[in-house]
């Protein structure tokens, strides 16, 4: 429909669509890009459910502007923000200037560091793009995710995937593919919940202190770039035990880039450091189980189903670890539902 009728009638066009959260083995830590959010390294990921952010958007000629709800209450002024200069993007690219209402509920804890600005930018770019009726590949979704919350590119394809940092000043080849869908193998991740407040620094803000102030940074992504292509190939050869220990040496090795920052970025509290140490006795004691953490203060545990059991066992005996979460592979995000209506 062009832009004068569309001024002239009133019409709405909505969309729902889901899209799991994703836990990075090999993390992205820095960008080449800020604005673009582009990744200095590449990165891998799983896509995991039941991580799940389910956003509703209706464009409507009503609205004199955008209106975000967030777990059923009014977002903040920054989300929102964040949301309508994404929605910019998109309605850029539909030439439209329908505004927006925009619903987003998680079934876990938002921005506490389990992934919640991947999987709800990764739902919102489907949503959006689906209810203007935009064609996008699954390339192209997940460039445009990317524009959201740069982890949000990896929550559009499902099982293993890989971020490629890509090479382009505009970005065009920055997206995340699937590597190995979902029965490939049957990885699980254990979250313990050690305090599912909001975290105290954001991780673009972290991720900017410590490129410009860490002097291991340039080592760091030098390491991630090499960490990328073993863990590529442990994966090819369902090899846990070197999977687990890249995983675990990301980790490790982003924190410590971020402690290293000036000032330091201390994500942790002292149930992950707990956790950390329990499940490498854990490990050495013949269960197979890997510590990561992101930028919270979550410990997530990759290990295989038959360790599952004992690696929730061991977190919960924690007193720190709140609760636990077991998650395991999922499909990439997907629209479910979409209409349009116009009253002339
Ligand atoms: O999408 P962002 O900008 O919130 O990036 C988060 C990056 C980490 O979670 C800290 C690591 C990763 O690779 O997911």
């Amino acid at each position: 429909m062009d832009r004068i009728r569309l001024a002239n009638a009133m019409t709405t066009l909505s969309s729902v669509a889901c899209a799991h959260a994703n836990v990075a083995l090999v993390k992205y830590f820095g960008k080449r890009n800020l604005a673009l959010n582009l990744p200095a390294a590449g990165s891998l990921s799983l896509t995991l459910s039941p991580l799940k952010t389910t956003t509703k958007i209706t464009f409507d000629s009503a609205l004199k502007h955008d209106n975000v709800l967030l777990a059923k209450a009014q977002a903040s002024a920054a989300f929102a923000t964040r949301v309508e200069r994404f929605l910019d993007l998109v309605r850029k690219s539909a030439k439209t200037d329908l505004k927006a209402h925009v619903e987003t509920d998680n079934n876990f804890p938002t921005a506490a560091g389990l992934a919640s600005s991947a999987s709800g930018f990764a739902a919102l770019a489907v949503a959006a793009t689906k209810a203007l009726s935009l064609q996008l590949n699954e390339k192209e979704m997940s460039a445009l995710a990317r524009r959201g919350s740069g982890s949000a590119a990896r929550s559009i394809p499902g099982g293993i995937v890989v971020w490629n940092a890509g090479k382009t000043s505009n970005g065009s080849d920055s997206y995340a593919q699937s590597i190995a869908s979902p029965d490939h193998w049957d990885l699980r991740m254990v979250i313990g919940i050690t305090d599912p407040a909001p975290k105290a620094i954001g991780s673009t803000e972290a991720m900017e202190l410590v490129r410009e102030t860490s002097p291991s940074y340039t080592s760091w992504i030098n390491e991630t770039k090499h960490d990328l292509t073993e863990a590529v190939t442990a994966i090819k050869n369902r090899d846990l035990e070197k999977l687990g220990e890249i995983t675990e040496r990301s980790a490790l090795s982003m924190h410590a880039t971020a402690l290293a920052a000036k000032p330091g970025i201390v994500f942790w509290n002292g149930a992950t450091v707990d956790a950390l140490r329990l499940i490498r006795s854990l490990c050495a004691s013949g269960t197979q189980a890997y510590f990561t953490c992101d930028a919270g203060p979550q410990p997530k545990v990759l290990c295989p189903p038959k360790s599952e059991a004992k690696v929730v066992a061991a977190l919960e005996s924690l007193l720190g670890i709140k609760k636990t979460i077991k998650c395991k592979l999922a499909s990439g995000a997907n629209s479910q539902t979409s209409s349009s209506t116009t009253n002339a």
